[in-house]
């Protein structure tokens, strides 16, 4: 049996045609057919594994390339590889690091939400009000290497699309204190600083001394609000009118303008840009040339917030009269002076 087969395949393919020529091609051609598409989806098959090979490459070994900017740039661009998630689509996007260096009821709450509200931006808040991170230098750069990373998750965090990653910094958190090995730091990654202070000091001690009597007496139902998201909640937290010590009044907003002028000059050698508060409120053109210094694409930024003390000054505090005389001919007469109505 296996004998006749063999002998009828051995006639068919080696003797010359005579019996059925078509059918003989018919077998030849489809034979053809099989091995030709078996070859193609062989070659097809290593091609695309070459690819995929190709691809793991680049996301597994090669860096990112860094986009053409100027030498002097290039220390600023970054691109983070956290450990706690995966980059995705965005791994190879440019990511700037920055710093919001700040003081206590300067907006700087009202400005990390219009930060925030940009898509490309995380701005993790007070980050060092947390006491162990600010302990010692260590902790410091521990906290900061974590940060910029992106391996700290904050309901600011942006994760895969990050653009511009930061902090708001109060410079008494341990940043005058440590300002040597900081600014080595903010130079040698790159991380860019965004000053905002408050031009009124006197505006913001009204906000400060209203602030912590509201600790204690939790004006809003028993809770206790730094920043308000209704007129109504602001009313409530503007009633209360704080005396403020007038021996005091000059040598503390002395001790402030000090501060303020000793951290620009520590972090002067930094990229950085200088804002106030007011301006801000008044010309909001200001939150363009902050979006450009990011580096982030343009967009109209927005914030829940409502401002708490509105209107005059004169209304706001409970010993107005003497608080006029203490500063009338010094230079800070200029506080006593709505520098804003809205
Ligand atoms: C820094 O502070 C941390 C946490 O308080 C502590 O564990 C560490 O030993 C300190 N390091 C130095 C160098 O003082
Ligand atoms: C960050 O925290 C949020 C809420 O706790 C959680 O849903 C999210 O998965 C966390 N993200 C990462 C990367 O850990
Ligand atoms: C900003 O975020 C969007 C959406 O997450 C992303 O598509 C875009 O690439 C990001 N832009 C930059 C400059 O990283
Ligand atoms: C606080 O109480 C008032 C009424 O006294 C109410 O209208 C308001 O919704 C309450 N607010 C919160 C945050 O519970
Ligand atoms: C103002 O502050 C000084 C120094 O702390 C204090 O001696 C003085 O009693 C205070 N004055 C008032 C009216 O509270
Ligand atoms: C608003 O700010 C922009 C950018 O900082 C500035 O060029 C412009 O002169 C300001 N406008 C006013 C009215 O102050």
């Amino acid at each position: 049996m296996a004998d006749d087969v063999y002998s009828y395949v051995k006639d068919a393919l080696l003797k010359p045609p005579r019996n059925s020529p078509l059918l003989l091609r018919m077998v030849v051609l489809t034979f053809s057919m099989v091995c030709g598409v078996y070859i193609c989806s062989i070659c097809l098959k290593q091609s695309s594994a070459n690819s995929a090979g190709r691809l793991l490459n680049v996301q597994v070994v090669r860096p990112c390339e860094k986009p053409y900017v100027e030498p002097s740039e290039r220390r600023f661009i970054h691109f983070p590889k956290p450990e706690t998630f995966n980059r995705a689509e965005c791994a190879c996007n440019p990511v700037r690091f920055f710093a919001i260096l700040s003081t206590q009821r300067s907006g700087s709450g009202w400005f990390e939400t219009l930060l925030n509200s940009h898509i490309n931006i995380s701005s993790n808040g007070e980050i060092f009000s947390v006491k162990v991170r600010k302990s010692n230098i260590s902790t410091i750069v521990e906290t900061l290497d974590k940060l910029y990373n992106l391996d700290i998750n904050t309901s600011a965090s942006k994760n895969e699309c990050t653009a511009a990653v930061g902090l708001k910094w109060m410079l008494n958190q341990g940043l005058i204190q440590h300002h040597d090995q900081i600014l080595e730091y903010f130079n040698r990654r790159g991380v860019s600083l965004i000053f905002l202070f408050r031009r009124n000091l006197l505006r913001r001690m009204i906000s400060i001394l209203a602030n912590s009597f509201d600790q204690n007496a939790k004006l809003l139902n028993g809770t206790h609000k730094s920043h308000v998201h209704s007129s109504h909640e602001a009313e409530i937290l503007a009633k209360y009118k704080p005396t403020i010590n007038a021996t005091m009044l000059i040598p503390s907003l002395k001790q402030v303008e000090q501060m303020v002028t000793e951290a620009l000059g520590y972090f002067k050698s930094t990229r950085h840009i200088v804002l106030y508060y007011e301006d801000i409120i008044k010309n909001r053109t200001k939150l363009l040339d902050v979006q450009d210094f990011l580096k982030v694409p343009r967009m109209e930024l927005s914030s829940r917030q409502v401002k708490i003390h509105r209107g005059s000054l004169s209304s706001q505090v409970e010993n107005w009269a003497d608080i006029e005389k203490t500063l009338k001919g010094t230079p800070y007469e200029s506080f006593l002076r709505s520098d804003y109505e809205m």
